[in-house]
């Protein structure tokens, strides 16, 4: 299987150029002008962008959650991420007590084995640190191909600080990286019971619940820890302005604090949460929805590189169904989650590119390049030769009204309904598999489920 895109704008993260990409079994042979291949399909790409397959390196598949599961499974939800133009996501295997990591591998891998549509890693999330755990961290970064390792400062399966620093201690010995969910669980309680007392239970609440301190605290901790370690941390979904300020603090003095923010945090804000009829539950997420004025330091953060990966956080959950199930009286029972790999690469674009907050080129970086880097997918992220097929062919100037019914997450919303945005793909390569291809006013599946594999990741490089 071959294809050859002809006379597309190639973009990187330090520019663009026009140039004929050609693939072969699965991987970029070669790129340059008027190149003379045959291929199985030649498109013409004059106008169009040629952009590295997006990388959505957190996302939440069939997770039980909350008293349910997060909805999509690793078909529904690869395909709708190829309808996205994400070519790769990384999922969280969640450990269960008593289980080793790669025994939550495995568990994980074989729920997806015969769905995923595109490729795939893993993350193990530690859950249930016993001595064992932490020394198989070893093989995970060195072995299983699974060098980084979700923790969680809240939540009933949260770990403590002491864990944390072991952890460190550990990945750092190995090529591993820690990413931190950061909020301060005993501030988010006491508000908790504040509010319960006060018979404030509605949605909106959610957000008074986990105030911007309970994220800035978490992070503040969690570097220190970083910094008497020497080691690394990955902060997943940053929200906040405050906390952009820990991560920026602790980075200006040389402390290895990388971040990660997500859509939601950077287009929605709180008001959200005061929408009729309950509608505020389709944003109950945590960290919760900020102020516009954390939406922009936010953008400031990804335009200045204090941010450099932007990923979904993707955990849907019907609106009617599941968000209602338990939570219909009290916030605290509406399951934490929003879906967003579908929309992820088109809303980075149109309101960050097309809005002038950051250049086509850090887009890349934050959506691919940098994402491969930070999480050793050494054959993705890049429009390079060597690297796997993974591309976007992407039309700037196309228009698209996002709306659920026009989406394939397997969810009844979309946070984003009504809004328009402007640069679609047109057609999406897997391996140099067509996965997915506009139609004229929506994104069509046209890959193959069971397609997508495992891939194996390399130890941290630096960033
Ligand atoms: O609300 C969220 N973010 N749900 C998924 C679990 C998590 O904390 O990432
Ligand atoms: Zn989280
Ligand atoms: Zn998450």
């Amino acid at each position: 299987m071959s294809v050859l895109l002809k006379s597309g704008t190639v973009v990187t993260t330090s520019g663009r150029y026009v140039a004929d990409v050609y693939a072969e079994d699965g991987k970029i042979k070669s790129i340059g002008t008027n190149l003379d291949k045959k291929a199985d399909e030649v498109v013409n790409c004059k106008g169009k962008y040629i952009l590295p397959g997006t990388i959505d390196p957190h996302t939440h598949i069939a997770m039980p959650f909350m008293g349910t599961y997060s909805q999509d499974d690793f078909e529904t939800g690869t395909i709708a991420a190829a309808c996205g133009g994400v070519t790769c996501l990384v999922d969280f295997d969640m450990q269960m007590k008593g289980e080793s990591l790669l025994d939550a591998i495995e568990r994980q891998k074989a729920i997806a084995d015969g769905k995923a549509c595109i490729d795939y890693s893993l993350h193990p999330a530690v859950i249930d640190p016993r001595p064992e755990v932490i020394e198989e961290v070893k093989k995970a970064c060195l072995q299983y191909g699974t060098p980084s390792f979700k923790i969680f400062m809240v939540y009933d399966f949260r770990v403590d600080d002491g864990t944390m620093i072991r952890l460190l201690e550990e990945t750092k010995k190995y090529g591993g990286l820690v990413q931190v969910h950061a909020e301060n669980f005993y501030m988010i309680q006491h508000m908790n019971a504040v509010l319960a007392k006060e018979k404030k239970l509605a949605p909106y609440y959610h957000a008074v619940s986990r105030p911007n301190l309970a994220e800035e605290e978490a992070i503040y901790r969690a570097s220190k820890m970083v910094e008497m370690t020497g080691s690394r941390i990955y902060i997943v979904h940053l929200s906040s302005k405050e906390g952009l300020w820990k991560v920026k603090e602790a980075r200006d003095r040389g402390v290895q604090v990388y971040a990660e923010t997500c859509p939601q945090y950077l287009v929605l804000d709180e008001s959200r949460y005061k929408e009729p009829k309950w509608n505020g539950a389709k944003y109950v997420m945590s960290p919760p929805l900020r102020t516009k004025e954390s939406n922009v330091a936010l953008w400031e953060g990804l335009r200045g590189g204090d941010i450099q990966v932007v990923a979904t956080d993707h955990c849907p959950f019907d609106f009617k169904g599941k968000k209602d199930m338990f939570g219909k009286d009290d916030y605290k029972k509406i399951p934490n989650g929003a879906p967003g790999i579908e929309t992820l690469l088109m809303l980075l674009h149109s309101e960050g590119v097309v809005k002038g907050r950051i250049t086509l080129e850090r887009m890349v970086d934050v959506l691919a390049t940098g994402t491969a880097r930070m999480f050793g997918l050494k054959d993705k992220g890049e429009i390079a030769v060597g690297r796997d097929a993974d591309v976007v062919v992407f039309d700037p100037k196309a228009k698209f009204t996002i709306t659920q019914k026009k989406l394939h997450m397997n969810v009844d919303y979309t946070p984003y309904e009504g809004m328009t945005v402007t640069g679609m793909p047109m057609l999406v390569y897997s391996r140099g598999e067509k996965v997915a291809e506009w139609t004229g006013d929506q994104m069509k599946f046209v890959g193959k489920p069971g397609r997508g594999r495992f891939v194996k990741r390399e130890p941290f490089q630096g960033f």
